[in-house]
């Protein structure tokens, strides 16, 4: 199986950024273990805090990949073209949130990656990821 995981704004500083609420576990780090974890399954990754580098990147692996594990971050809750992209390519794209965006502000309860996605999974720390890449194998 060939996976992905696309990462949105703001989660290159993960380990950084807030630990109370996102940990102190680099995604490095974490991925490493996860590939150990999964040596069976390709996981790649990609990172990027513009819009459009994430919507060219769903484009260029939406036709030949068996899943996309994508955390859109903040463009969750803004996004109409990353929406627009799930709905536009094959892949099955399920959606990860490292918090339950649901605890959380008014304005990180609506999101336009979800009416598209396979499934969401969020609020299980770092460890969303490695549920979404169980649901694909
Ligand atoms: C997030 C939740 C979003 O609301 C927020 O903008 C993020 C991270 C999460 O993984 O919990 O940047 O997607």
């Amino acid at each position: 199986k060939k996976l992905i995981i696309i990462n949105g704004p703001n989660l290159n500083l993960l380990g950084k950024r807030e630990p109370n609420i996102y940990g102190s576990l680099t995604f490095t780090e974490f991925l490493e273990e996860v590939k150990t974890k999964y040596s069976d399954v390709v996981i790649d990754y990609f990172q990027s805090n513009i819009e459009g580098e994430l919507i060219d990147k769903l484009h260029e692996v939406g036709f030949s990949y068996d899943g996309i594990i994508l955390n859109a971050a903040a463009y969750t809750h803004t996004s109409v073209g990353i929406g627009d992209a799930i709905k536009g390519i094959e892949t099955p794209v399920v959606e990860v949130h490292i918090s339950n965006t649901f605890g959380r502000e008014e304005f990180r309860h609506h999101s336009y990656i979800s009416p598209n996605a396979k499934g969401v999974i969020l609020g299980f720390g770092l460890q969303s990821y490695e549920l979404a890449i169980q649901s694909f194998i």
